[in-house]
């Protein structure tokens, strides 16, 4: 996975059954209790992915662009403002209602409720941009497939498909004392070191496999009509309200005009 020592340290808690199993209700109860808690953070500890921001200079003004998962407008908002017609939607009403306060002074920007996986959508209707960040792992196995099939049927021709997530992920329970002091890959070896320290599994939501992801993503975007570009890095988070472990990817996938 990422980096030998910290997959190691994984490995020692999973043999020692320091592995704490939650179920659908929790997982749902942790995401509205993080939209809750976003009210209280101040926007500058949010800030966009500049990595994700940069792919979508190739993405011409006055076009629109679809973001499923936007949270509260982390890229929608930045994306409007550089001339972008962008429709922001997320299953979860506080983080729209945030999304449309953070906006509101913010043409071009539409953001609504709505479930990818039942899209509030045209069956026909395309964009010139497809968008998700963060969101891909945080759904059900067997919701996945539908998704990456959803978002790529939303591209037009020509049009770009933006996709960013973490494979391998881990969540870790922080222990009781644990003041986050350190972030990044020291702050988790010293989380992991620790003996109250325990991984969080979701029931259904298992981690995806950044190496199977791969395969499936070349897959999916055959070279006759796509040009994809992937590329992957550890990602370590230790903050106040837990910390996780994974293998950032980031998908660029462009619909060519006509088949090669
Ligand atoms: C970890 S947050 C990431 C938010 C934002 N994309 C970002 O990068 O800051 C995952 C988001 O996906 C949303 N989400 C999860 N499942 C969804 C679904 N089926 N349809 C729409 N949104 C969904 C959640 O409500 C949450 O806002």
């Amino acid at each position: 996975m990422q980096d030998n020592e910290i997959a190691e340290l994984m490995e020692a808690k999973r043999r020692a059954g320091a592995v704490e199993r939650k179920d659908e209700a929790w997982a749902r109860e942790a995401n509205r209790e993080m939209w809750e808690r976003w009210h209280e953070r101040p926007a500058s500890e949010r800030g966009p992915d500049h990595d994700v921001l940069a792919l979508f200079r190739q993405v011409p003004k006055g076009s629109h662009v679809l973001e499923y998962g936007a949270g509260a407008g982390r890229h929608a908002i930045p994306l409007a403002k550089a001339g972008l017609k962008v429709l922001a939607v997320d299953r979860e009403p506080l983080a729209i209602k945030k999304a449309r306060e953070l906006g509101r002074e913010v043409e071009g920007l539409h953001a609504i409720v709505g479930d990818a996986l039942h899209p509030p959508l045209a069956d026909g209707k395309q964009f010139g941009a497809v968008l998700s960040t963060q969101m891909l792992h945080v759904l059900r196995e067997e919701e996945r497939e539908p998704f990456l099939q959803e978002l790529k049927r939303r591209v037009e021709p020509g049009g770009h498909l933006v996709l960013e997530f973490d494979a391998d992920h881990q969540w870790i329970q922080l222990p009781r004392d644990w003041k986050p002091l350190k972030t990044g890959r020291e702050g988790i070896v010293e989380v992991l070191r620790h003996p109250e320290t325990r991984l969080l599994e979701v029931e259904g939501r298992a981690p995806i496999s950044s190496e199977e992801m791969q395969e499936k993503l070349e897959a999916l975007f055959p070279y006759r009509e796509w040009r994809l570009s992937v590329k992957s890095a550890p990602r370590f988070h230790a903050g106040r309200g837990g910390a996780s472990v994974a293998m950032r990817m980031l998908v660029h996938a462009t619909r060519r005009k006509e088949k090669v």
